[in-house]
């Protein structure tokens, strides 16, 4: 399998296992299924639910979009796809920044989270105003920085079970990646967009 294959996959998997897991309150409740978040849904039900309803949505027609085939086939689909993952990052990103600045995490978890929920929305307008410019190769570029973005949902739970595993102090743990789950992601997606933008060595 080429390595291609196997981090398109990986996106896949991982993507739909975080989204439907992130549904859990909607089967079980948020008091049974996300208890140490009880506090955002009680004091803040609309940013709470806008949040952990829309972002799931968000991630999981992410990897949707980067489905060559159905782009070059079907364009109206891509384009409604597209829309709705906009408005879901748009009200998710709103709900996130509102939990972020009332989080009982601590300052320093407020402002990497908050500042994710900024950038998200920022670069994902981005993305979506240079596909109504008719940008498309810059609207693709700032598309992958969001996907980059709405990823951190999954490499912040990766984290977040890695350091427990390791017996890491919990509080600790989750102040350090509320930074950690999509600063790398968005250097690593910037690394990469500048070595595919450099002429294959040998070539013209
Ligand atoms: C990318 C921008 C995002 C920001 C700024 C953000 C922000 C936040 C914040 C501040 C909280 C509350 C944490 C606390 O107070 O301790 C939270 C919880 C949550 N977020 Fe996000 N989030 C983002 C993306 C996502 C995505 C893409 C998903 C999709 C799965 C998601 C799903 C959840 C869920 C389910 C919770 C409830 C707690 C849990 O189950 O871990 N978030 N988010």
């Amino acid at each position: 399998m080429s390595s291609s294959v196997l981090s398109r996959s990986l996106l896949w998997i991982l993507s739909l296992l975080v989204a439907l897991a992130s549904w859990r309150f909607i089967a079980f409740g948020v008091e049974a299924s996300m208890n140490f978040m009880l506090y955002h849904a009680q004091q803040r039900p609309l940013f709470f639910f806008a949040h952990v309803g829309f972002a799931p949505l968000a991630l999981l027609l992410m990897p949707v979009q980067f489905w060559t085939d159905l782009r070059r086939r079907r364009p109206a689909v891509h384009r409604w796809i597209g829309r709705v993952y906009a408005v879901s990052v748009l009200l998710s990103g709103i709900g996130g920044m509102l939990l972020a600045s009332q989080t009982e995490a601590g300052t320093v978890a407020g402002l990497g989270f908050g500042l994710l929920g900024v950038v998200w929305v920022s670069v994902t307008a981005r993305a979506v105003w240079l596909a109504r410019e008719k940008r498309i190769a810059e609207h693709r570029v700032w598309m992958i920085r969001s996907a980059a973005l709405t990823f951190a949902a999954v490499t912040l739970r990766i984290y977040l079970a890695v350091s427990q595993i390791l017996g890491w102090p919990f509080d600790l743990s989750y102040t350090v990646i509320s930074w950690a789950c999509w600063v790398p992601n968005a250097l690593v997606v910037e690394y990469w967009l500048l070595r595919s933008k450099k002429p294959a060595k040998g070539g013209l």
